[in-house]
């Protein structure tokens, strides 16, 4: 059987952004689906005395994250296995492990935590969707659960409290048709004891229990008042949920069996205790053992045959609700039985709450819904794990019963949510608030059905059309409902809900003037921001209805669409209008690779002449390459559909021989990259205002790509490398090789692997594989970071906080000290303003999260802005220098009385959005493909 497991480290502070993916395998397990995993094992697999293999977790996390421990191991322990895995992590942050599973399935889940003195941390496991529960690690732990599988996948998590956390094992078990769950209940059990009560040896597991539980001898401190019996007799010809080896070994007495548990939690808690009986005497008949089987004190089954209906076997179930202590006594019934009571096995579970599963999925269905139009919402990208532990932001949850919670309310107030309502919130049966104001909602409020117990509803201050529906209103147990400041074509209520406290539509609530307050508030607060602010702003506007349209493209393309976004060959593939070269052509024109005048990810870069005396740069692929024949196609068809005066044009390609080449026209002044910081930088530095020309073109040139034919076309690799300059010195952005339409809605982000240079490489992308267009924004950031400062974007041979430029020059920018970070050999070369302008469209390029970074065309903007700021200095400059010299330096930001600049597009349109944290630090060398200089 197959199986998949992805291991992520997620945060649990703020929602649950994932912060780093650490690795996907694919598992082939032998023992019907069993995924067994040794942590820091030195095999990368090995099969353990009981025939399970495990599989070692060694390489799938960054070294600097993780670490490998050895635990002194005490000799009585009968844990072979002495590693632990430690995760360097702060502590807040979720660690977890990703199992695919079948629907519907029991699953049993074990981890061990080995236990040293050097180790000391405090944890919470979660599985799926069900709450969090502690760990104590003061000793060797064996942290078992079963759980019905929900879904096709399921989460293993853990978290720390503090320490650092650590684990050992870690094995998930089908449990086949064993009934432990019964068939409707929510919620998680958690393993107390599994006894096999005459067993003096060794623990039993596979292959005697085909499903691996194991089963332990007791605990000598919990029994007492017993004697151990047993039968080599063969037992079989009976349907049984418990190996026999187990039931070949029993306690009995001749009065009275007694086991005490003490270590239970000290909360009220509800346990299921399942006992299993076999009698070992053939001989003995119905009616010659009979018991009372007690709990706490209480007396759960009476008269209990252990031989009765013609069979040696019997289990039994027993619910108790206890704390603390749970006393399991089976007494012998006085003058009605030869013999005392018998025991074979036993198994405590205690149930660990979780959320309605039809609430679940309900909710899952409105995050869904509204994820359509509120991609990015801050709100809803929160929105993981189960929705009541913890509860998610703008939940309400409500304990119905002991291991049930419920969504009774929801209030997304003032979340800037688009698009219609939901329709599935009238599915959540137990809602009883709803808040949905000062929203951006539009069309009809749904209908509710009459079994909603909704008391309070808000739907005031949004753009919802229509009336009031009927089904709402006349709820029987609504008391209040808001509905004004819409521009509902009705305000009347049906008549029957005069009852009801209403605005009756009117737009003068109290609340409204909060909300101004917040945007006065954040207007004042937002001031260093405004820029920011307004970039933000606007590119949120424009990207938002791109989205749309590539959602529309993607109802009207033919199924075939989804299969072909990742293999851009199939869609564009029949514009090729490129010329096919003969190899002994190439060979001529390259003067058989003569010139060599670069390296990439591709491969070689040779110089040549066509016979028409065109100079070009022929790329010939290296057998050792890493950009493989897909990439090439990939390059291939691309260019060949794209035309811009900032993209370099394909000339023409060659397969032949299993040679891939292709051929571009040569430019003449190198990439940007060497004029910034590479030899042709120390032959004549590139002046400002021909930096800024370059960072334009580069943006336009992207721009087109991001825009082409209304689909997305992420580059995945912009670096100042990638910027060649023709003789004009104009830009041309190229290499292709990495280029990717962008995934559309419904794909899996995922499936693509982290493509891209260190240096450049945006750490959302990196985190969590979704590759967007705004990938290629941070990377332009970066190179804009670059023309500023003619400093390489990672240099390890600098002090260790200068090693990455974002790093080193974020905090100069915020600070204001922008000639700190500008490059030493144009000071005095450029104007302020238009520095300014460019610094501050790096610094919201390189905003850790895509959503606050600025769309391309916006880029564009900015920088022509900037660039008419330089030209019109540059000019007056001219005019001054003739009169006598003066120095121009960049001094601050507004430092130029010179011209008054049109500061009147720095409008704070809104409060800023709240700064989310900063996913941890990732070391982007660990993983990216770090290629040649
Ligand atoms: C841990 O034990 C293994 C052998 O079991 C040994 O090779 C390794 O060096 C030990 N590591 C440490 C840190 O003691
Ligand atoms: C677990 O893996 C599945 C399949 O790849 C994926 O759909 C799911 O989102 C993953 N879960 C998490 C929390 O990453
Ligand atoms: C159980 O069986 C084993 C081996 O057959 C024997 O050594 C042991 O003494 C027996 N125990 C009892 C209590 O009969
Ligand atoms: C089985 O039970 C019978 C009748 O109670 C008793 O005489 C016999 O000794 C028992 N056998 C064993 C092995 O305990
Ligand atoms: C356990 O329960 C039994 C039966 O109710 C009782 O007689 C016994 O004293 C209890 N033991 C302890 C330690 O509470
Ligand atoms: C135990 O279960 C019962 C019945 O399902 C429930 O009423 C009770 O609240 C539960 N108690 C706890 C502590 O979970």
């Amino acid at each position: 059987m197959m199986g998949r497991m992805h291991v992520w480290m997620l945060t649990a502070s703020v929602g649950s952004f994932i912060v780093s993916l650490i690795h996907v395998i694919h598992l082939t397990c032998a023992e019907k689906g069993f995924v067994s995993i040794a942590c820091c094992a030195e095999s990368s697999t090995f099969t353990d005395d009981n025939t399970i293999s495990w599989i070692s977790d060694e390489g799938w996390f960054p070294l600097e994250n993780t670490g490998c421990e050895n635990i002194t191991r005490q000799a009585e322990n009968d844990a072979n296995y002495d590693r632990v895995r430690i995760f360097y992590i702060e502590s807040g942050r979720r660690i977890c492990y990703n199992f695919s599973t079948t629907k519907n399935q029991n699953y049993l889940i074990r981890a061990t935590f080995l236990f040293d003195d050097s180790l000391d941390a405090s944890l919470d496991v979660s599985i799926g969707s069900t709450p969090t529960s502690n760990v104590k690690l003061s000793k060797d732990l064996e942290v078992e659960r079963i759980f019905k599988a929900t879904h096709h996948d399921v989460d293993f998590c853990l978290m720390n409290h503090y320490g650092y956390p650590y684990i050992s094992k870690l094995e998930l078990r089908p449990l086949g048709d064993l009934k432990y769950l019964p068939g409707k209940a929510s919620g998680v059990l958690k393993l107390v004891s599994r006894v096999d009560a005459g067993n003096t040896g060794n623990s039993i597991r596979y292959p005697d229990d085909s499903f691996d539980r194991i089963w332990r001898r007791p605990d000598p401190k919990t029994v007492s008042l017993s004697e151990p019996t047993n039968s080599t007799t063969s037992i079989h010809d009976v349907k049984k949920t418990v190996p026999a080896k187990v039931l070949q070994t029993a306690l009995t007495h001749t009065d009275r069996l007694e086991f005490l548990h003490n270590d239970l939690d000290t909360e009220d808690s509800n346990y299921t205790v399942f006992l299993y009986f076999f009698e070992l005497n053939q001989s003995i008949k119905t009616g010659q053992r009979v018991f009372d089987i007690y709990i706490n004190n209480e007396i759960k089954l009476e008269k209990f045959d252990s031989w009765a209906y013609g069979s040696a076997y019997r289990e039994a179930a027993l619910s108790v609700t206890a704390s603390r202590s749970l006393n399991l006594t089976l007494v012998k019934v006085e003058n009605a039985s030869d013999l005392g009571p018998i025991l074979n096995a036993y198994e405590i579970l205690q149930w660990i709450q979780g959320t309605n599963q039809r609430d679940v999925e309900v909710i899952m269905k409105v995050r869904n819904e509204l994820m359509l139009n509120n991609k990015e919402n801050e709100l809803l990208q929160s929105w993981s794990g189960d929705p009541c532990f913890p509860s998610w932001k703008g939940l309400k949850c409500q304990n119905i019963s002991g291991s049930l919670s419920v969504i009774t309310g929801l209030n997304i107030s003032s979340s800037q949510f688009q698009g219609p309502i939901p329709a599935s919130i009238t599915e959540l049966s137990y809602l009883k608030e709803l808040n949905l104001s000062y929203n951006g909602f539009t069309g009809k409020i749904p209908q509710f059905p009459k079994s909603s117990v909704l008391t309070s509803v808000d739907l005031s201050s949004n753009d919802l059309t229509g009336s009031v529906p009927d089904s709402l209103a006349s709820l029987t147990n609504l008391k209040t409902l808001y509905f004004g400041c819409n521009p509902l074509s009705s305000k009347e209520l049906p008549s029957n809900s005069s009852r009801l406290i209403t605005d009756s539509g009117k737009c003068s609530r109290q609340g409204s003037t909060k909300k101004t307050q917040g945007i006065i508030i954040g207007t004042i607060t937002g001031g260093s921001f405004l820029f920011t602010l307004v970039v933000g702003m606007f590119c949120g506007c424009l990207c938002r209805n791109k989205s749309r349209t590539l959602r529309n493209f993607d109802r009207k393309s033919n199924p075939m669409t989804k299969n072909a976004v990742f293999s851009v060959a199939s869609t564009v593939s029949k514009s090729i209008n490129i010329q096919s070269f003969p190899l002994d052509y190439i060979e001529n024109v390259t003067h058989k690779y003569k010139t060599l005048i670069g390296e990439g990810g591709f491969g070689s870069v040779y110089r040549g002449t066509l016979p028409d005396g065109q100079e070009v740069a022929v790329k010939v692929r290296s057998s050792t390459s890493t950009q493989g024949t897909r990439e090439f196609d990939n390059e291939l068809t691309l260019l060949s559909a794209l035309r811009h005066e900032n993209l370099v044009p394909l000339l023409g390609y060659c397969c032949e021989n299993d040679q891939q080449i292709l051929v571009y026209p040569f430019m003449s002044n190198g990439s940007l990259q060497d004029r910034l910081y590479g030899e042709a930088a120390k032959r004549k530095t590139l002046d400002w205002p021909t930096r800024l020309s370059i960072a334009l073109g580069a943006a336009r040139g992207l721009t087109y790509l991001h825009t082409f034919s209304g689909r997305c076309i992420i580059h995945r690799d912009v670096k100042s490398s990638n910027i060649l300059l023709d003789q004009s010195m104009n830009a041309k952005v190229t290499d292709f090789g990495f280029s990717k339409y962008a995934p559309q809605e419904g794909d899996s982000g995922a499936s693509l692997e982290v493509r891209g240079t260190a240096g450049y490489l945006d750490p959302e992308y990196y985190s969590t594989q979704h590759l967007s267009a705004k990938s290629d924004v941070f990377s332009f950031g970066v190179v804009l970071l670059e023309i500023v400062s003619g400093r390489e974007p990672l240099n390890i041979h600098r002090p260790r906080n200068e090693w990455s430029l974002v790093e080193w020059a974020k905090p100069y920018i915020r600070e204001s000290r922008i000639d700190e970070i500008v490059d030493p050999s144009i000071k005095g070369g450029y104007h302020a303003e238009a520095m300014w302008r460019v610094v501050e469209v790096a610094l919201v390029c390189i905003e850790p999260f895509s959503a606050y970074r600025p769309c391309m065309a916006d880029i564009v903007r900015e920088l022509e802005d900037a660039l008419i700021i330089e030209n019109n200095a540059s000019e007056y400059m001219k005019s001054i220098d003739s009169l006598g010299g003066y120095s121009l330096g960049g001094s601050n930001r507004f430092g130029s009385n010179r011209f008054s600049i049109p500061t009147d597009k720095k409008i704070a349109l809104s409060p800023p959005a709240p700064t989310p944290p900063d996913p941890s630090p990732i070391n982007t060398q660990a993983l990216a493909p770090l290629e040649p200089r």
